[in-house]
């Protein structure tokens, strides 16, 4: 009898990342080897990487020293490096760490099992080809870390956008749909598995476009209404909207089905409208608010969170205030918080200065985190004694005796448990909150 092979992947970065882990899982399934949640088992140790900033590299660079040490007790074990590092780096990668066996770029993951055969043998493998079509659309993912109830479903590939400052274009390569039918059947299979929320993923959802003959030609909107009429118990979420292409049609689409869930994330970067511009972000303040009255419109009470860089090249204090400004006026209920990290060969690299010193950086940055969490604390004030429909989906990281799930809004919710199984939907009175978190009670 063969010893089933034991795989342990750990994925750095954004949900695509998390996502394409379970692809490669499903490949690796294919070769018999089993996901395991114990590293110290493991017969081939994947390390999926991001380059979005240069500190997520540096994390990186320090497990690879962890991973180093491991290997010398365990010479048989292999170890690869896949993600957007992989793209970014290329071999120099194994020139710098030799604990590496395989390096795979995001489009090549369909050739691991014939790269590993090579390492095996002791030679180093590697493939970073990005291609223009690659969309893995008939992989199904291994949900390895899933808690059986949401998943992710990734309905695009790449960025055409070029941001400034932005490395994915670089690492993720052109922009794709994927097919339609894919995906339909994909959330289909996984509603009928039991799974009752689904997050379409794509770095720019709004720009989906798939063309066939039968199905005609298909964008976002109408992609998340097929998904929604799935099943009016499943729930549908999706990441990330790009201001610039966030349409009223889009909108409409999303107030007109329960399921879908009532929360956009929508990148702002800066409130500064020179900073847009040099971030090439392709919309000013005044548009941006202006999608922000539309979605308050045309969806009331639906949540929106964002992202913001602070310490952009010749960002001003006026730049940065503006951006406080902007923040108070959306009332974000979310944010995710950056300082400007210079990345090599993007456009900014190229032709702005990083000139904005890092104590600066940091001082603004502290600011915009301040502020976000008066704003995250007042939000979710504001929901206390309201009654929230609640998917459970599983324990409370902190209790056994509590359940945690969320809200159509994205906000986690926390109460004591019930007769119910994750998986349920449980109506749930909100009686006091944190910056982070509802707490409440089955209602
Ligand atoms: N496609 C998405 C976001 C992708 S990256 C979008 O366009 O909104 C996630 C976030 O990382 C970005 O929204 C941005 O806020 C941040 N980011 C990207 N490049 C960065 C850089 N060089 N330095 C600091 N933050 C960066
Ligand atoms: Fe990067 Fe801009 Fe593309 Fe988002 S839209 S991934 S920030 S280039
Ligand atoms: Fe990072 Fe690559 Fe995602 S750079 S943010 S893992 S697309």
């Amino acid at each position: 009898m063969t010893k089933i092979k034991k795989i342990f992947i750990e994925t750095y970065g954004c949900q695509m990342n998390f996502s394409d882990s379970e692809i490669v899982a499903s490949v690796m399934a294919g070769e018999g080897y089993e996901s395991t949640p114990d590293i110290n088992e493991a017969d081939l140790i994947l390390v999926n990487t991001c380059s979005i900033r240069e500190n997520a590299e540096q994390r990186v660079r320090r497990r690879l020293q962890n991973l180093r040490s491991l290997k010398r007790k365990r010479p048989g074990i292999r170890i690869g490096l896949l993600g957007c590092m992989a793209e970014r780096l290329k071999e120099k990668l194994l020139e710098e760490e030799d604990t590496l066996d395989v390096i795979v770029g995001p489009d090549a993951y369909r050739d691991l099992p014939r790269l590993l055969k090579q390492a095996e043998t002791g030679q180093k493998a590697i493939n970073t080809i990005l291609s223009s079509e690659e969309t893995y659309e008939d992989i199904i993912p291994v949900r390895y870390d899933s808690n059986g109830v949401s998943g992710y479903i990734s309905i695009m590939r790449g960025c055409g956008n070029f941001c400034s400052y932005c490395v994915v274009p670089f690492v993720r390569g052109r922009e794709r749909s994927r097919d339609v039918n894919s995906i339909l059947k994909e959330a289909t299979d996984m509603y009928e598995q039991g799974y009752r929320e689904v997050t379409l993923l794509g770095q720019n959802v709004n720009s989906f476009r798939w063309n066939d003959e039968v199905s005609g030609t298909i964008n976002f909107a109408e992609l998340l209404e097929k998904v929604a009429r799935i099943d009016s118990k499943l729930r549908v979420r999706f990441a990330t909207s790009h201001p610039k292409d966030l349409s009223d049609e889009l909108l409409h689409v999303i107030a007109s089905y329960r399921n879908i869930c009532k929360s956009i994330h929508l990148p702002v970067q800066s409130g500064s409208t020179a900073i847009l511009g040099k971030m090439n972000r392709g919309y000013s303040r005044e548009t941006y608010m202006n999608r922000i009255e539309a979605i308050r419109r045309i969806i009331p009470g639906c949540a929106i969170s964002t992202d913001i860089i602070t310490g952009f090249c010749d960002e001003t204090e006026e730049d940065h205030l503006q951006t406080l400004s902007l923040m108070n006026w959306a009332e974000f209920d979310f944010a995710f918080m950056f300082k400007y990290s210079e990345r090599p060969d993007t456009l900014a690299a190229d032709h702005y200065k990083d000139n904005v010193p890092e104590q600066i950086k940091e001082r603004r940055l502290n600011e915009i985190i301040a502020l976000q969490h008066r704003l995250s604390e007042k939000s979710n004030k504001k929901d206390i004694n309201s009654v929230f429909e609640v998917l459970i989906e599983g324990y409370s990281k902190r209790s056994k005796e509590h359940f945690a799930g969320r809200n159509t809004g994205n906000k986690m919710v926390i109460f004591p448990m019930t007769n119910n199984k994750p998986g349920e939907y449980i109506h749930v009175k909100i009686c006091s909150s944190t910056s982070a978190t509802l707490i409440g009670e089955a209602f």
